[in-house]
């Protein structure tokens, strides 16, 4: 028998309740996946389908009203095994952005020795070697969103959560950032879950991509990616296989966003999805 995946979300769902009325919404309904061992998924959806809730209960932060979720065999709670790059930065603000990546190593009581060595090669990593004796608020979207980056890539963990890590990045340090990231990676395996709404991004990154959709928030389908690694010369993006992946991807992200009534582009148009 094959060993169950590390991380496996089983029927899960989460109702919110809106401050303003009490009306529910429905984050998640039914959610099941399965995270193997050494893949990287990225999960693609509309805004409001659910994602970062996802991987706020993947991480143990908030738990299911039903169905269950494991990591390492047992229900998750946030730790030195799984990494999360926020949505938002969290930077702590007194520290500076060297004691910040460095955060995590001090918790897990790392000698200051190789402490010092991987918060160097981290920062350097992500660019921001210069900047280590600077607060936040000194910094801008996407610096701290890559110091938000090297704190969590810092401590190496098994499973690493990321809500779209990229999304503050200028293009171009975007691609420097993917390129980082897909060689760091395939150096270090480990299981990566990647939001992201760049529908290249997730066709680029990704082993297995996982589509979302919005109210109730569910997967509307899992698709594996088999074009062939690395992936970062510019001949991968006019590739057919990927032309046609990214096109596939956008109809079916477009469809929901037109049939969602309480999107600002709602139409009531029905394709069938
Ligand atoms: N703590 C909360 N209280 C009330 N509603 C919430 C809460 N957290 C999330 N929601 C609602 O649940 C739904 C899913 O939210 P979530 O943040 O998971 O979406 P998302 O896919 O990450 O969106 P985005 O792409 O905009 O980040 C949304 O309608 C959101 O308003
Ligand atoms: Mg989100």
């Amino acid at each position: 028998m094959n060993p169950a995946p590390p991380v496996v979300v089983s029927g899960v769902s989460k109702t919110f309740q809106r401050a303003r009325d009490r009306s529910p919404v429905e984050a998640l309904k039914d959610v099941s996946l399965n995270l193997r061992a050494n893949t990287f998924v990225t999960l693609l959806g509309p805004s409001g389908c659910g994602k970062t809730t996802l991987l706020r209960m993947i991480n143990g932060l908030i738990k299911p009203d039903s169905g269950q979720v494991l990591v390492f065999g047992e229900p998750p709670k946030p730790g030195p095994r799984i990494g999360f790059v926020f949505q938002s930065f969290r930077l702590i603000p007194w520290l500076t952005v060297r004691n910040n990546v460095g955060f995590g190593l001090s918790l897990q009581g790392v000698d200051q020795g190789e402490k010092n060595d991987r918060v160097e090669y981290y920062l350097k990593l992500v660019g921001l070697s210069r900047f280590a004796d600077v607060y936040p608020h000194e910094l801008s979207g996407g610096m701290k969103q890559r110091a938000a980056l090297a704190r969590a890539l810092v401590t190496e963990p098994e499973i690493l959560l990321m809500d779209e890590p990229f999304a503050s990045l200028d293009a171009q340090v975007r691609e420097l950032m993917q390129m980082e990231m897909m060689r760091l990676w395939s150096e270090r395996k480990s299981i990566v879950l990647f939001v992201t709404h760049s529908v290249d991004e997730a066709v680029i990154m990704a082993d297995q991509i996982v589509l979302m959709g919005p109210r109730p928030g569910r997967i509307v389908e899992t698709i594996d990616v088999t074009l062939p690694r690395p992936r970062w010369d510019a001949e991968i993006r006019m590739r057919r296989d990927f032309v046609e992946l990214r096109g596939y991807l956008w109809n079916r992200i477009r469809e929901m966003v037109m049939r969602d009534p309480s999107s600002d582009f709602y139409t009531g148009e029905s394709d069938s999805i």
